[in-house]
């Protein structure tokens, strides 16, 4: 899941910038929850394609893109109770950020 983030990170720099892996502790309503955030310095997503992006075989890539990576990171997340977001802003960043259980407590 985290190769499929940072490969598309890497391909939204290819003309330079970065990507950065973040992961901290959250509490979401009292739940103990690990937030792990992939950011890159690319030119964004635009607005109308961003509710596309997960849907299976959507790519916007001419060469090498398949259109499955988001849509496989979705079920791996949904497999372990957790949640991803995607935030963009055209020109800037794009996050993805993933909300995951803390393992040991209500991950069992
Ligand atoms: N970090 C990103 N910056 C800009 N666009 C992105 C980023 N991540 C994903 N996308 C967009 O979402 C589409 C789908 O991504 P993905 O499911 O991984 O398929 P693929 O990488 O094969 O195109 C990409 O083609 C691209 O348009
Ligand atoms: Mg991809």
């Amino acid at each position: 899941m985290l190769i499929n983030l940072v490969v598309n990170g890497i391909d939204a720099v290819r003309a330079g910038g970065s990507v950065a892996l973040t992961a901290r502790r959250v509490n979401d309503a009292g739940r103990p929850r690990i937030a792990i955030l992939v950011t890159d310095t690319g030119p964004g997503i635009p607005p109308d394609l961003l509710p596309r992006i997960f849907e299976p075989f959507f790519t916007t890539k001419s060469e090498g893109g398949t259109g499955r990576g988001l849509a496989i990171c979705r079920d791996i997340v949904r497999a372990h109770e957790g949640q991803i977001q995607v935030d963009s802003k055209v020109g800037t960043a794009t996050t993805f950020t993933i909300q995951l259980p803390e393992a040991g407590r209500d991950a069992r």
